[in-house]
């Protein structure tokens, strides 16, 4: 069986802005509850402040160049993390970039919108909270830009293609590779899931693997079925990009730590986020990653890791909202 890098070495990379990410235990959940508890630091990923988007755009961005592109368009939120990184990673390319932005224009541009500014790109903002409706007003611009020449690469909601889940297969096989170099085997991996990119990247890692844990998404934005459904429609079509094959029974949503919806604070969040501040001096957001720790540190209170297992928690970045 070929290796994951071996499946991935036909596909043009950036490279040069991803560093691998740091993993460290994490002591004070390790010692309370005897279970050893990991944190791989995909917050520090080294290029636009960091997280997750980096490891998706390190494909996305050399397909769209290979594609002799000179414009990109992203969607998302006001705060979205994706645009930021996106935006970050286009201008720097030299490319012409395009933030379709849900909601509305705050008068006082805070967090990741104040980001956007600086890079200078041009912001759309579109009162709207519906995904649907954004990715609508995106193809309304796309064609507005190639009629005026312009060769534009669209990318939806938080850059979740099969090409840009690539960035979590590759991510996976780094995994493996802390996990010899920290003597260890993972017992399961927990982070946010939403739009699905992180867990079917991670999902088609394990296919190629002979890895056998699991692989907790904890849902920040969807019911369990749902979540589940969109997970496994773009696992299989990563997997087709790399000649692999996924086992639906590897997707676990999580979705009992979601609250009343997506973006909306709940009390375990607030508490995960206090804890991982004062205790490890790791700071997370309120929106995936503080959710992701509330289940993770539910799950070790409930005894819902044997004693004694290795637990990777994934940071997957996103606390720029804190500064909203
Ligand atoms: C910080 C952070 N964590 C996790 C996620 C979820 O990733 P995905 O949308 O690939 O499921 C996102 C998505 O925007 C994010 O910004």
């Amino acid at each position: 069986m070929l290796t994951i890098q071996e499946k991935l070495k036909s596909f043009p990379r950036l490279h040069n802005s991803l560093l691998p990410t740091p993993v460290h235990k994490l002591d004070y959940l390790s010692d309370e509850y005897g279970v050893n508890v990991y944190c791989k630091r995909d917050d520090l990923t080294g290029f636009g402040f960091g997280g997750n988007k980096t490891r998706k755009l390190d494909f996305l961005l050399p397909e769209a160049i290979s594609l002799g592109c000179d414009t990109l368009i992203a969607i998302g939120a006001n705060q979205s993390n994706f645009c930021r990184a996106a935006a970050t990673y286009g201008v720097a390319g030299g490319m012409e970039v395009h933030l379709i932005l849900g909601g509305k224009e705050p008068e006082n541009p805070t967090g990741n919108l104040r980001l956007d500014h600086i890079l200078g790109v041009a912001c759309h903002h579109f009162d709207s909270t519906d995904w649907e409706s954004w990715e609508r007003e995106a193809e309304k611009l796309e064609k507005e830009l190639t009629s005026q020449g312009k060769k534009v690469y669209r990318m939806p909601v938080g850059g979740s293609t099969s090409r840009g889940a690539l960035g979590y297969v590759d991510a996976f096989s780094e995994i493996m590779v802390d996990q010899s170099r920290l003597g260890i085997q993972f017992d399961a991996i927990i982070h946010a899931s939403s739009s699905a990119g992180i867990q079917a990247g991670l999902v088609v890692g394990q296919a190629v693997s002979d890895w056998r844990g699991n692989i907790i998404g904890v849902s920040v934005a969807k019911p369990q079925a749902i979540q589940e459904k969109d997970v496994l429609v773009l696992a299989q079509a990563t997997a087709t990009e790399i000649d692999a094959r996924v086992d639906q029974s590897n997707i676990i949503a999580e979705d009992s730590y979601l609250g009343p919806g997506y973006a909306i604070r709940t009390p375990g969040c607030e508490e995960a986020v206090a804890l991982f501040a004062q205790r490890l001096g790791i700071f997370l957001d309120y929106v995936y990653t503080g959710k992701a720790a509330a289940a993770l540190t539910d799950y070790l209170r409930k005894g819902r890791f044997d004693n004694g297992a290795n637990v990777l928690f994934i940071h997957t970045g996103g606390n720029i909202e804190l500064f909203e």
